[in-house]
């Protein structure tokens, strides 16, 4: 009898402290009130859905747009690259994107990319081969940060893979400047720094890259209108393709390895049917 009612007790005592426990949080934020004002950079933050409609390679049967590829190498060409350098691709990559030996040697030719002059050793410049990496327009980092307000512009080539979800990621940077909301800023007393420009996108909403892109800045050869959003869409399409061109063909390689699995299951299924045929007991 004792032993029965210490077992209520003790259950009962177990149970109250679980429901003091799970109501601690919300008597704390009672007791001091709810969480602090955010920080004005986060206040204005506002998180990006990428393009509409998404790119043409989201999803398992998603496949490389290869003009919008085109495209975004002619903004990365004419745009970015005047910052950003892309030393994990070379010119002879661009094969991929439907360019033949011929085109990629001239193109790669229209590049300057840093060399030595093999009479003095002296370091020079010359045109690109398709060998050679996208180059960094700078010399060093030193004078990347000099040029930039402090910030080295990062190197693209892998960008869409060292930032969460970067296909989208780009795109919503290179469309989320515009000024922040005046009635937020006057309440919060918020400005942005000077060399600094607002983006609702970037993490801290004060990037030292200017607005690299404005309507009609790049002429596109297959007459697409070259819009902030176009342009955005397509150079983060480009940058995914530099980030993993095998994107694609990985994807259908694991729809491969999947039919071939159900396949040999099927093929184990029947083989055991067939071993153990004569070896079944008969039903009496
Ligand atoms: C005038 C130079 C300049 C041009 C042109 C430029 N950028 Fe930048 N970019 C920068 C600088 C500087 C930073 C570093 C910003 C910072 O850390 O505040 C940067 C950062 C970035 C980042 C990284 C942001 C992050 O999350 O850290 C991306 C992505 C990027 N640029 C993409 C582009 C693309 C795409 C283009 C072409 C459409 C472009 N940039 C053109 C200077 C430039």
């Amino acid at each position: 009898m004792t032993i029965r009612l210490g077992g209520i007790i003790a259950g009962l005592a177990i149970t109250l402290v679980l429901v003091l426990w799970s109501l601690l949080p919300g008597a704390y934020n009672y007791a001091f009130g709810p969480a602090p004002e955010k920080q004005p950079s986060s206040y204005f933050y506002e998180h990006g859905e990428g393009p509409a409609g998404g790119f043409a390679f989201d999803g398992a049967f998603g496949k490389w747009d290869v003009a919008q590829l085109q495209r975004g190498y002619q903004v990365y060409k004419e745009v970015c690259s005047a910052c950003h350098s892309m030393k994990f691709v070379a010119f002879r990559n661009l094969k991929q994107l439907g360019y033949t030996d011929a085109e990629v040697d001239a193109e790669a030719a229209t590049w300057t990319v840093p060399g030595i002059d093999p009479a003095t050793g002296e370091t020079t410049t010359r045109p690109g081969e398709p060998t050679d990496a996208f180059p960094s327009p700078y010399p060093n980092a030193i004078a990347a940060a000099a040029a930039n307000n402090n910030a080295i512009p990062p190197d693209l080539s892998l960008m869409t893979k060292a930032r969460h979800d970067g296909s989208n990621y780009v795109y919503d940077l290179l469309t989320g400047y515009g000024e922040p909301d005046p009635a937020k800023a006057a309440k919060v007393g918020f400005e942005t720094p000077d060399g600094l420009y607002f983006n609702k996108h970037f993490h801290n909403v004060n990037i030292a890259m200017p607005p690299p892109l404005s309507d009609g800045q790049v002429t596109f050869a297959d007459g697409t209108e070259s819009t902030v959003p176009q342009m955005s869409k397509d150079v983060a399409a480009f940058l995914t393709w530099t980030a993993e061109p095998s994107l694609v063909e990985r994807r259908q390689t694991g729809w491969f390895v999947l039919g071939f699995l159900l396949f040999a299951t099927a093929l184990a299924f029947l083989s055991y049917k067939q071993i153990w045929a004569g070896l079944k007991p008969k039903k009496s």
